[in-house]
């Protein structure tokens, strides 16, 4: 599926044509547009959809908003009010005609003028807007000046001016982390555009989205498809609630949002086309139709068993249908849409523990974990943010490439973080091919926000437009209503102002269960709703009741396990203590920070900046959040920049070099691989809990991927370059894994085989200790150990458990252990690999599984590490780089493009590994881009180097 070394540049996205009959519809990104403030005095070319800063760069106004501290530089566009100008062209004026302008997104406070007539003015940036202008353009517009205006004011300045509001609601202390500019829980923006703490603060501003003139001659019933549902579930399917019966027959209910009005008497028509055989397998009329004249509903029942599911990568095919409806009067077609979906079940399962689940181990509480097709699987994934700071360029390749590299790294969900902005169709459409499953967010994070009326209604328009336009695609997972709300901003409150508790939360009701709830569930009675990402599940669930949710917040029974988690912990000194992990039945965040590569900064900074904590390397440090962030505000940056730096210096040998860009290197990938073994230990962890009682179904690490260059969560730059993390990533998500864990307080380190293959697995696993020079140890247990193990479907097996205190008395030192004899704990690499027999899902084939991991007694800051002679050659004729550690173990080896190939980004399939003496690994890359010059040659370049290169000077 995936070609050897590039990424598939053929994208099979399925446009969504709304297919008008009759009208006249004007693209307003083909009109020509005018860029201005009349107070800057600047006028320039326009684009629609675009961003103000984008049009700005485009015309050389100001150079590359990510280079270096243009985050701080360019803040005036953001408090400045802007106008996009254009002089409609392509209009037809008659008598019988009425015009609209429909807006698909404007970022965020508008002025809406046509011929000089006001028309509207909005404020919400993900809402989808329709303007009756028949009458403006009747009667105040002149056959030459058709003048389209929008004025788009500052949004730091008019979310201030809101926030300052008498009767304004405010909240505690520390609720609603301030980033960059203050106020954004006030107004429905993307809350990153004001800044975060892995991204810039740039707010943003223009026609975000694709927009259009719809002409139609109402008269003869000529109507515009402008949004549409599709849902599709199995008869009898409740949100929420598991297991929908999977031989049911499947209900399809679509219904089309109209511009101009659906005459009495329409019907509706649908038919499915099976996207791989192209034969249509069922089409008619759809039944029970509902016309309220601007919205027009119908249903069909579709036999269970006649269309193949879909099911997320490496759980099955991503099987595809196209569905088209047609609304019909008179034997004449209206209108029609064609959307492309999928058939399956999705159900995020909070209920109680059965009796039934606990005999068998399983610890009561209630459960947390999501079933495909009424299957658990175990998600493996990570948490999405924007991927630019100005959507307008994100393009659908760069996504495909993103996506490619969760596939490559056996991901199979996208937690999609709130609060950036509702995904794109076309995200949702490649993730639909891939197989990924996105989880989905209202856009609201971090925060407490307000419940006026007006606010209500806002976010109710937005959230009906976003769950209407994506209901259909295979791919959604689940609704959240926000980014930890009740775990962190209803804890702060009741923290830090105890007696305002309730009314906080009633708020908080209000928009996250009482009005964005009902959006969901009476749109789609395919998706779970939850009302925050991280929660302790519901104390009870009523459909009938008009409050449908009860949520347990903090109300926890000692011995049971409720929820999912979310885990930070900034003290490196506890990174591998398992015993602070948090044990609960799903992981969705947790992380740490690295820097991203030398090739990735030097993109984005002057030559001097290149060091650790040069200025413009430290103010893009935005951990811990500043509250106010300027270039004179070092305070909050210095102790992430500290954070990272202990991280390298508790676990690794510290880099001391003198050539400065030699040091600097060196420090970056140590940050790396802190970062990656952090996490390792982690999913690890979270991968074992499958076999025990908190039955752990999944983990999402924190983050995929970066917004632009600076130290983050990410194991993706924003260039595409993997950083240690995701090479990890893509071993420790394998199906079929062994996985030492050590337990710091009891000294016991304990071997697991983990599965997430749904059938058996049955192999053998080889342990045993080794030195650094690679020769084999023999600690008294007859030295390598090889063991038959089994493990069930989607579950975890101890294979081996190790006293590494009496193994290694003295700890760091050298053991005067009797058992042990004279082995020193610093001179020694536990290694385990297995090799097993299983059965992939949903097929049946067998297939073998290896896997190799490895454990060290003291950190390798202190381990007596020896040089392990590492080369690497380029082999033309396989087309892989060949690697051999020729003297010694390599520990963290990294292939690396050369240092003068700073143009040149690519992945290497395998990277950050284990190589004991003497032993080959022939490695696959993929190139994302060779750059414009300097490219030719740079095979022969590739570097390799492993941590033990930290100790030269
Ligand atoms: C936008 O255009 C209108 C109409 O020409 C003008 O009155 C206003 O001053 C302009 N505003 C800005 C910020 O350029
Ligand atoms: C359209 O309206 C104008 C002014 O109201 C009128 O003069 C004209 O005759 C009308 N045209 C048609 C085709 O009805
Ligand atoms: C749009 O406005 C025109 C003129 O006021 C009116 O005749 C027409 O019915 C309106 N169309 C819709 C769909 O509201
Ligand atoms: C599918 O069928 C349609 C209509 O018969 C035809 O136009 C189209 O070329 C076919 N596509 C493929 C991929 O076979
Ligand atoms: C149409 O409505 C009737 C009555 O509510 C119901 O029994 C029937 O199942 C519905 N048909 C479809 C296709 O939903």
């Amino acid at each position: 599926m995936i070609p050897k070394h590039s990424y598939v540049p053929i994208l099979l996205i399925a446009t969504i044509i709304p297919q008008v009959c009759g009208g006249n519809v004007v693209d307003l990104s083909s009109e020509e547009w005018t860029l201005s403030s009349s107070a800057l005095n600047i006028s320039v070319r326009g684009n629609v959809p675009s961003h103000v800063h984008l049009d700005l760069l485009e015309a050389q106004v100001i150079g590359d908003p990510y280079y270096s501290l243009n985050d701080f530089n360019l803040r005036w566009i953001a408090w400045t009010d802007w106008n996009y100008t254009t002089q409609l062209d392509g209009l037809e004026q008659t008598n019988t005609t009425s015009a609209f302008l429909l807006f698909n997104g404007l970022d965020t406070f508008a002025n809406i003028s046509l011929c000089n007539q006001h028309v509207a003015y909005t404020e919400n940036q993900f809402r989808q807007y329709v303007f009756n202008v028949t009458d403006i353009l009747r009667s105040s517009c002149n056959d030459s000046s058709f003048l389209l205006n929008v004025l788009f004011f500052s949004a730091p300045a008019t979310a201030e001016a809101i926030a300052n509001l008498p009767d304004q609601e405010t909240w505690p202390r520390y609720v609603g982390t301030v980033f960059e500019f203050p106020h954004r829980h006030f107004i429905r923006k993307e809350q990153s555009d004001f800044g975060w703490d892995w991204g810039p603060g740039f707010s943003p501003t223009g026609i975000w989205q694709k927009a259009w003139v719809v002409q139609l001659d109402e008269e003869r019933d000529e109507v515009y498809i402008k949004n549409s549902l599709l849902d599709i579930y199995r008869v009898g399917q409740l949100n929420n609630l598991p297991p929908p019966d999977q031989t049911a027959d499947w209900v399809l209910n679509a219904s089309l949002d109209i511009i101009g009005t659906v005459p009495e008497g329409a019907s509706l028509s649908y038919l499915i086309l099976d996207l791989e055989t192209n034969k249509t397998v069922s089409s008619g009329a759809l039944s029970n139709v509902t016309n309220r004249g601007d919205v027009i509903t119908g249903t069909a029942i579709l036999e269970g068993s006649a269309y193949k599911l879909w099911w997320p990568a490496e759980l099955g095919n991503q099987n595809l249908y196209n569905i088209t409806v047609q609304i019909l009067s008179d034997a004449k077609t209206l209108a029609s849409v064609t959307k492309r979906t999928g058939f399956r079940t999705i159900v995020l399962h909070m209920g109680e523990v059965t009796p039934e689940e606990i005999a068998q181990g399983i610890a009561p509480g209630n459960h947390w974990h999501f079933q495909i097709n009424g299957h658990p699987f175990y998600a493996k994934g990570s948490n999405f943010i924007p991927p630019d700071a100005f959507w307008p360029r994100v393009t659908p390749a760069k996504i495909h490439q993103l996506f490619t590299s969760a596939i490559l790294s056996h991901q199979n969900m996208l937690r999609v973080w709130s609060s950036g902005a509702y995904s794109p169709d076309f995200m949702y459409d490649l993730a639909d091919e891939i197989g990924l499953l996105l989880w989905s967010e209202f856009e609201f994070g971090d925060a407490l926000y307000p419940a006026s009326p007006e606010f209500l209604a806002n976010s109710l328009a937005e959230a009906t437009y976003q769950v209407r336009r994506v209901n259909h695609h295979p791919s959604l997972a689940v609704w959240a209503g926000g980014n930890e709300l009740e775990n962190l901003e209803l804890y702060l409150v009741n923290y830090s102002a105890p007696d305002t508790y309730a009314k906080y939360k009633a708020e908080y009701e209000t928009l996250f269960l009482d009005t964005l709830l009902p959006v969901v569930w009476e749109n789609s009675k395919s998706m779970t709703y939850m009302p925050s990402s991280t929660n302790n599940g519901y104390l009870s669930i009523n459909h009938s009741s008009p409050h449908p949710l009860i949520m347990r917040y903090k109300s926890l029974v000692e011995g049971k396990i409720y929820g999912n988690t979310d885990y930070y912990n900034y003290n490196v000194s506890q990174a591998f203590n398992i015993s602070k992990y948090p044990v609960g039945r799903f992981s969705n965040e947790f992380g740490f920070h690295s820097m991203p590569s030398i090739f990735a900064w030097r993109n984005v900074l002057a030559e001097k900046d290149l060091h650790f904590n040069s200025t413009p390397i430290m103010l893009r440090n935005h951990h811990p959040p500043s509250n106010n962030l300027n270039t004179t505000n070092f305070a909050n940056a210095s102790i992430g920049m500290k954070e990272m730096t202990l991280g390298v210096e508790a676990f690794y040998p510290v880099p001391n070099k003198t050539d400065k860009t030699a040091n600097f290197t060196a420090w970056i990938y140590s940050t790396q691989i802190f970062q990656a073994d952090f996490y390792k230990n982690q999913i690890v962890f979270y991968r074992v809990g499958s076999g025990k009682r908190e039955r752990q179904l999944g983990c999402l690490y924190w983050q995929l991927e970066d917004i632009w260059t600076a130290p983050t969560w990410a194991g993706i730059e924003y260039e595409g370059r993997w950083k240690v993390l995701h090479n990890v990533v893509r071993d420790v998500y394998s199906s079929v894994i062994v996985a030492p864990v050590w337990d710091l307080v009891t000294g016991v380190l304990e071997v697991w085989v983990v599965s997430d293959l749904w059938r058996e697995v049955k192999g053998v696993v080889t342990m045993g200790w080794v030195d650094w020079k690679g020769e084999l140890l023999d600690l008294g247990k007859g030295g390598v150990q090889t063991l038959g193990f089994m493990v069930g479907g989607l579950n975890a097996t101890l294979v081996g458990r190790y006293n590494i205190t009496q193994l290694f008395s003295q700890g760091n030192t050298a053991s005067t252990n009797a058992v042990a004899g004279s082995v020193d704990a610093r001179n020694a690499l536990f290694v385990a690999s297995i090799t097993a027999t299983g059965t992939p899902v949903n097929t049946n084939a067998t297939r073998t599984y290896t896997h190799r991991n490895f454990w060290t007694p003291t950190p390798l800051g202190k381990a007596e590490l020896e040089d392990p002679g590492l080369k690497v050659v380029y082999d033309p004729l396989g087309d892989v780089f060949v690697v051999t550690a020729t003297k010694g173990v390599s520990m963290w080896t990294w292939l690396s493009a050369g240092l003068e190939d700073q143009e040149v980004v690519v992945n290497f399939e395998d990277n950050a590994f284990l190589l004991l003496r003497g032993e080959i690994k022939r490695v696959k890359y993929h190139i994302l881009n060779l750059g414009k010059t300097g490219s030719e040659g740079w095979r022969q370049r590739v570097a390799v180097k492993s941590i033990w290169d930290n100790t030269l000077p």
